[in-house]
């Protein structure tokens, strides 16, 4: 009801679907997102509210879906650059057993909604244990909204396809300017390092947008992995939990099965999956894990996998051969280089639905807002 009822609002325009063109809109959702969490000229991250990050013991986030899997992102970014230890943790979970809370924590809500049932109860569940509250959201009269101390709005328009998309990036992005803000509050980086990082986030949608331009490539792929039964894909660091966001959207809108692994974890299990009908995607820009990841490609190829390696120029050329394919997204600092990489894997998501007929933007069994239990 929801869809219906704002989709009568925002136009299409030249585009087939909602979700395709949420993700061609991230350039600039990215763009706007940043020019409210970035002071271009000081060359500093700004979080409004009255948050004092050195005080602080720690963050604990409560998220479903999509929404969880940008606060994962947020947790690498945070901890690495902060030093401020990050829980995260879905909300459904969360909400039924007995979490031991802190008051020198603060809880963050990130929802694209405001409105999740899940993620309002595991938020008020912090309230009741005195924790300070947080929302990360891009429905700024939403109920969330008006129950917490700081809202911290992703400005990215409103996001009408089922499958989240422009929303994910945007509060990708939020979290990256948080993870800035606080490493500059905890006396992590000085001005000059935190200049250098605000550079970097500000070249954020001008590389979204080259990624984006990868799509005849992904359209191609598409052919194949929409007769895959199974996929699997595999990252390392913040790119395993693009690979959870990968095989997330896949399953939402194509209705085949996937499965996200953070590549480690491949000789627990996965692995027993692999044959030659099973198409991999492997996320890796050339950074800390590449390596790794890398040797992980060749375990799988060397079972028969079919990889599509989506990585960075020079990833692309230190890949073990024997890739069925590889993508070459821009090249970025491992700051955005979640932010970069993602409409590889939602265009593939969605270029699979499209060639299977599914209806894109209206998955079935989905709703955008999941106000009940
Ligand atoms: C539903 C939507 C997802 C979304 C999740 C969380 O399942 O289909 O796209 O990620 O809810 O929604 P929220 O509004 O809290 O981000």
């Amino acid at each position: 009801k929801i869809v219906s009822a704002s989709a009568a609002l925002v136009e299409k325009g030249n585009y087939r679907h909602f979700m395709e063109k949420e993700i061609h809109d991230q350039p600039e959702g990215c763009q706007h997102t940043i020019a409210a969490y970035i002071d271009p000229i000081a060359g500093r991250a700004r979080m409004a509210g009255d948050v004092d990050f050195a005080a602080l013991d720690r963050i604990q986030i409560v998220a479903c879906g999509t929404s969880y899997i940008a606060g994962l992102v947020g947790k690498y970014l945070i901890e690495k650059l902060a030093d401020l230890p990050v829980d995260i943790e879905i909300a459904s979970e969360f909400r039924y057993r007995e979490p031991a809370l802190r008051p020198g924590a603060l809880a963050i809500a990130m929802s694209q909604s405001g409105e999740t049932a899940d993620t309002l109860a595991a938020l008020r569940l912090c309230q009741a244990k005195g924790l300070k509250t947080a929302a990360v959201v891009n429905a700024q009269e939403s109920t969330m909204a008006r129950e917490v101390d700081v809202v911290w709005p992703i400005h990215c328009g409103p996001e009408i396809g089922v499958a989240s998309t422009k929303a994910f990036t945007a509060q990708v992005s939020v979290l990256t300017a948080l993870a800035v803000a606080a490493a500059r509050a905890r006396g992590r980086i000085d001005a000059a390092e935190e200049q250098r990082l605000v550079r970097i986030l500000l070249e954020a949608p001008r590389l979204i947008a080259e990624s984006i331009g990868l799509e005849d490539a992904v359209k191609a792929v598409a052919v194949d992995i929409a007769k895959a039964r199974d996929v699997l894909y595999l990252g390392r660091g913040p790119m395993s939990a693009l690979a959870l966001e990968g095989a997330l959207k896949l399953k939402e809108i194509s209705y085949i099965h996937a499965e996200g692994y953070a590549a480690g974890e491949l000789k627990h299990g996965p692995i027993a999956l692999v044959d030659e009908h099973t198409p991999i995607i492997v996320l890796a820009p050339y950074d800390s894990y590449y390596e790794k990841s890398a040797s992980n490609m060749s375990e799988v190829m060397a079972r028969g996998g079919q990889v599509v390696f989506i990585t960075d120029p020079e990833g692309a050329k230190h890949a073990p051969a024997g890739a069925k394919v590889v993508m070459t997204a821009p090249a970025s600092d491992p700051l955005i280089s979640p932010l970069v990489m993602s409409a590889p894997i939602q265009l593939l998501a969605y270029h699979v639905a499209v060639l299977k007929g599914a209806d894109v933007d209206q998955p079935r069994n989905l709703a955008k807002s999941v106000t009940v239990e």
